[in-house]
């Protein structure tokens, strides 16, 4: 966009529209201006499919949402390990938008999932950010070749729900770069996504939407970031401080409160208008851009082809956890289906990625053209509200037995996983256990077929004969999973998370979500697969794990660099592998390359992904597949040099078929010229992890000051949530008029399970709401200043007493 037109522009706006551009207009729209010919422009969940409420909008309904694709979530997709499918499922995104006059797409979600638990890990991709970060490029680079835009999202170190809209998330600067940025770093210098998204939470103190350190010095100015930072929607805190920290937009509306905040520190001088117009040139940026768009020729979409796009990537999100033989299973053979949710699938999330597919293929439906209707029966075994009942049990028990083979379907349903809350464990539900252990010796002719959105515990997995992970795979999700297991698509999916054996093994655990206030990352870089591998303890299934129908062979291992390499920080190495197909079908093998170095002076991972390949081999087939790893693949964040520093010394570089299965490992030698340092004793406890004592001491220690005190409950202030004050006589009503309103606002949904989640969401969103955002969500009733007077009355009670 050229400077002349913006310069041009911000000298015709008044200062009362330069800060009406910076908030919006409603719930999904900026503000336009007509004598300037500026539209309007649209911005819309998100993010595995278009959510665009046609009338008017809501938080989480889905009311009214136009009928779009619906794609597999992020979990799944990144467990395709496949950018280029990813970018396809962005162009066809990128489509659907320009055919609904969308300018940016709110997504991707990429934040690093550091605990199962998670309630929205199912909207992002991995534990690991260079994962994350990739799958989170390819997304971005498709959507935007359509010349609409994203909203990486949520920017930072939004890792769970409890209490997102004011939690405070404590880590220290290392962990902070090498586990929680990167991806959105790689997201940004590799794509420059037209919006990102700053998160709900505070980070080390200050909130994220007025954070200096994280919009202004690293995304801004260190990673060279372009485009409007948008906040999450009711993320903002003090408007004022956002604009001078580097927030360029606030949403949804928040009417003329703050507008009028804005103008008023300009006028005395409190905010400099530079710094308003630099919000306002990016903003002014992202219309002009939309408005090339809204104007060109009307974009098509092809729903049709989008679902069949949307049913080859489901094929490559199904990860073949276990076989003992019995995948695939041949036509012919007599099946029983079992489970409820076999019928009524789950295929996408809860909360506000929820999409309205425009058609949705059921399993059993698909299982049936696979496999003939009449090899195949049904049966519920089940019940998806959770009731408990022995009849369908002994159903299932009963068809099982005459069949040849089981595909037993088994999964979350939405009120066990979604945004807003977190979950409580990692089972499956009660009655589905109970039905899997009522199958007793049937179980060695059984796959179970998972629907979710996270890691689960399989306490059945030595008795099944198959488990195939397939995510929510979306609106096509179901002809993929019966592809899979009739063997008409080999599987090549794996895990892009560890599924850990107990949730006690994982580190974040005893500090997971932290209280209402606060959240401490203890557990620092011993996030994932970088904890379990180094310390040796056994999962489930490791991180990068996935089965196939045919066998990958990996030959010679060769660094091309040499052995022992000077090495500088614009150097890289390479390295090169060859993967033979030994086995009699076509498939894909994920080759995955992990670096870790022999005796750091640091805490560090033994293995840590440094690049990764997919590639499709016929039978007998090789290829060749080259890695370059730069200097990054073997730096670490030196806190007190704040620079990424990789120490002189041996490296080794593995490569294999998942963090577990390593069929290759080469020694380097790097002569960096930067000689190891002494090691920090007070750190001691951080390079044992296995021990697990992330005590008082090396916790601040990591963090260079003391372990920040907490926000009290009392005072009240702004910040203090709903459910901060709902035990209060004055708080109580104004709770329950908030959960009725949005208890309205999320609708009804077709099955009681569902119905339960948006009961729940609603319930957390309201608890979690801050009192400085009922004037934005709910303006009719509440204005700011009759907050603030309810703040002092809860207060003067308070000291009364
Ligand atoms: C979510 C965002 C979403 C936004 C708009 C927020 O509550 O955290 O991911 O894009 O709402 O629906």
């Amino acid at each position: 966009m050229s400077d002349t037109k913006i310069k041009q522009l911000l000298a015709e706006l008044t200062l009362e529209e330069k800060a009406m551009l910076c908030t919006g207009k409603d719930f999904w729209n900026l503000h336009g201006i007509e004598r300037l010919n500026l539209p309007s422009i649209m911005v819309t969940d998100g993010p595995h499919g278009l959510r665009k409420q046609a009338g008017e909008g809501d938080h989480v309904g889905l009311n009214a949402a136009v009928k779009a694709t619906c794609f597999p979530t992020a979990s799944g997709l990144a467990a395709s390990w496949n950018t280029k499918l990813i970018e396809e499922m962005g162009v066809a995104l990128g489509k659907e938008c320009r055919a609904e006059d969308v300018s940016v797409l709110l997504g991707p979600g990429t934040n690093i999932k550091r605990n199962p638990l998670g309630g929205r890990n199912f909207e992002y991709f991995s534990e690991d950010p260079l994962l994350a970060g990739d799958m989170s490029t390819a997304w971005i680079k498709g959507v935007q070749s359509q010349s609409v835009g994203t909203s990486l999202k949520h920017f930072a170190v939004n890792n769970h729900e409890h209490c997102r809209m004011t939690v405070d998330a404590v880590v220290d600067q290392r962990t902070l770069r090498e586990i929680y940025l990167p991806a959105f770093e790689r997201a940004v210098t590799q794509t420059q996504p037209w919006t990102v998204m700053c998160s709900y939470n505070k980070v080390n103190g200050t909130y994220a939407a007025e954070h200096k350190q994280l919009l202004d010095d690293i995304l801004v100015k260190e990673w060279g970031f372009e485009g409007i930072i948008v906040t999450d929607w009711g993320a903002n805190n003090d408007r004022v401080e956002g604009v001078k920290n580097g927030q360029h937009l606030e949403m949804p509306s928040s009417g003329e409160m703050n507008t009028k905040k804005i103008i008023t520190a300009v006028e005395n001088g409190q905010l400099t208008i530079e710094a308003l117009d630099k919000s306002v040139a990016r903003v002014l940026e992202l219309i002009l851009k939309s408005q090339a768009s809204l104007e060109a020729n009307t974009v098509q979409a092809d729903l049709q082809a989008h679902h069949e796009l949307a049913a080859s990537i489901a094929e490559e999100t199904c990860v073949l956890l276990k076989n003992d033989g019995l995948l695939p299973v041949p036509v012919g053979k007599k099946i029983a289906v079992i489970g409820a949710l076999a019928n009524n699938t789950r295929y996408q999330g809860a909360g506000s990625s929820k999409i309205n597919p425009f058609k949705l293929e059921q399993p059993l439906d698909e299982i049936k053209k696979q496999f003939g209707a009449d090899n195949v029966s049904y049966t519920a075994g089940y019940h998806l509200n959770d009731a408990e009942d022995s009849t369908e049990i002994a159903n299932a028990v009963e068809l099982a037995k005459q069949a040849d083979a089981v595909f037993l379907f088994a999964g979350l349903t939405p009120k066990y996983e979604s945004e807003g809350f977190d979950r409580q464990h990692l089972n499956l539900p009660q009655v589905q256990l109970d039905l899997i252990a009522a199958l007793g010796e049937q179980l060695s002719k059984t796959v179970v077929v998972l629907q979710n959105g996270a890691p689960v515990l399989l306490p059945f997995v030595d008795k099944t004969a198959a488990i195939l992970e397939a995510y929510l795979g979306g609106q096509a999700g179901a002809s993929a999973v019966a592809k899979v297991l009739s063997g008409d698509v080999n599987p090549s999916g794996k895990l892009a998370e560890t599924f850990p054996a107990s949730l006690d093994d994982v580190p974040s655990q005893p500090y997971f979500p932290g209280t209402t206030k606060q959240v401490q990352y203890r557990e620092a870089i011993w996030v994932g697969y970088r904890y379990f591998d180094t310390t040796n303890t056994e999962t489930l299934f490791p991180f990068g794990h996935g089965l196939s129908y045919t066998n990958f062979t990996y030959y010679h291992l060769k660094l091309l660099s040499g052995d022992k390499t000077q090495f500088n920080e614009s150097d890289s190495i390479k390295l090169k592998i060859t993967i033979t197909n030994t086995g009699d079908r076509a498939g894909a093998e994920v080759v995955q390359c992990y670096v870790g170095q022999k005796s750091p002076s640091q805490p560090r991972p033994a293995k840590e992904l440094k690049a990764f390949e997919k590639i499709f081999l016929e039978p007998g087939e090789s290829k060749e597949v080259m890695f370059k790893l730069d200097y990054r693949a073997f730096a670490y964040w030196h806190k007190e040099k704040a620079a990424w520093i990789a120490e002189r010394g041996d490296y080794q570089i593995h490569i294999g078929s998942s963090v577990n299965d390593i069929r290759d490992t080469a020694t380097i030698a790097l002569e960096t010229g930067i000689v190891a340092e002494q090691p920090n004793f007070a750190l001691a406890t951080y390079f044992d992890p296995a021990k697990r004592d992330f005590n008082d001491a090396a916790f601040s220690a990591l963090l260079g000051y003391d372990i920040p005190t907490p926000t009290p409950i009392t005072p009240y202030t702004v910040n203090s949530t709903l459910g901060d004050i709902a035990n209060e006589p004055l708080g109580k009503p104004l709770f329950d008029d908030m959960l009725f309103v949005f208890t309205q606002m999320m609708g009804g949904d077709q099955n009681d399970s569902a119905a339960e989640a948006d009961r729940l969401m609603a319930e957390s969103m309201v608890a979690d709401m801050p009192l400085r955002n009922l004037p934005v969500f709910n303006s009719q009733q509440y204005s700011e200043g009759q907050i603030l007077q309810l703040i002092a009355s809860l207060n003067n009670k308070e000291t009364a007493n």
